[in-house]
């Protein structure tokens, strides 16, 4: 079996960066919103990294209401069924959702509605604060996530421009999810170098980290990761698109995978970055010869270190 059609769990997938442009498209013209300084030809115009994070806010302009929501969950799941995925986790973005913090549950459910439709494709939700909104904005939004839990809802996360505000700032918040029982993960040594990914472990005490390639830095840091079992949610596509590495060579997920670190493989905003769950697997095989061995080590990884309880993992390994 070639190793691009074997089964697939995905940890890193951001709703809104998940959405196909013709499916935002097509919201867009039944709304009447103008999309095309950020559609163009079918795909989605960014320049850099921050130019990438206001294209993204401006299409999720076009979400407007909780059956959009719901469309597009269920859209992202059967693409993800399309790529041979068997488990995911989709970062979802309460400050994204409605015109308040107070809309949130309305969305949370409709997008549960969205995952019941596709059950193969086995689905967790992982609620984020967006970091440049800062830390009181984070803060609100945990306390919002944690008084309304859903039965896919299993995690919190951080994303957003690493760039803005101190880790230590946004403890407050990962306090409140971690002692509602969410799984914890932050991006973290994807714009930020080994400083950015050693504050994060040490103030928000994730079990992984968004991206955390930049480790590769520091080699005690390495070491650090390996020996606390950190498990990496590794984006390549995205980061050779976001221009963290300039090919996919250059990369340093097998060196991690050498060195003992748990490395996982996943998509962070396909269509943005062109690419695909078998497009991964494939360019992978292709650039550090990787074979059936690896890609069931990492998928191993991966539900081991899903936010899932236990019989869902069983059944699923
Ligand atoms: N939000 C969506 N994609 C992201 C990325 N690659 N880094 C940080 N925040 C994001
Ligand atoms: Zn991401």
């Amino acid at each position: 079996m070639p190793v691009a059609d074997l089964p697939k769990t995905e940890l890193h997938l951001h709703l809104e960066g998940a959405a196909p442009p013709e499916f935002m498209a097509g919201l867009a013209a039944e709304k009447g919103v103008d999309l095309s300084a950020v559609i163009e030809d079918g795909m989605y115009v960014y320049t850099d990294f921050p130019h990438f994070l206001q294209t993204y806010e401006a299409v999720s302009t076009v979400l407007q209401t909780p059956d959009d929501y719901r469309r597009l969950v269920e859209a992202v799941l059967r693409h993800s069924k399309s790529e041979g995925v068997i488990y995911t986790e989709l970062f979802l973005a309460p400050t994204l959702t409605g015109t308040s913090l107070a809309d949130w549950p309305a969305y949370l459910d409709a997008m549960e509605a969205g995952a019941d439709a596709v059950p193969e494709v086995e689905c967790r939700f992982i609620s984020t604060a967006v970091r440049h909104l800062g830390a009181d904005m984070a803060r609100e939004t945990a306390e919002a996530t944690v008084a309304h839990l859903t039965p896919r809802l299993t995690g919190w996360g951080m994303g957003g421009n690493e760039a803005l505000f101190s880790a230590a700032e946004f403890a407050p918040a990962f306090d409140i999810a971690r002692e509602a029982g969410l799984g914890i993960t932050t991006h973290a040594g994807e714009f930020g170098g080994p400083e950015s990914v050693r504050e994060s472990l040490d103030h928000l005490r994730p079990t992984r980290l968004g991206h955390g390639v930049r480790a590769i830095e520091d080699p005690a840091l390495v070491d650090r990761i390996a020996a606390e079992g950190i498990v990496l949610e590794v984006n390549p596509g995205s980061n050779v698109m976001l221009g963290v590495y300039a090919s996919l060579d250059d990369h340093p997920i097998d060196r991690l995978f050498r060195s003992g670190v748990p490395v996982t493989v996943s998509t962070d905003d396909p269509p943005y970055f062109h690419t695909s769950m078998r497009k991964e697997y494939a360019d992978l095989a292709r650039v550090f010869g990787w074979t059936r061995a690896e890609f069931d080590a990492i998928n191993r990884v991966a539900l081991n270190a899903a936010f899932c309880d236990a019989a869902t993992r069983a059944r699923l390994m």
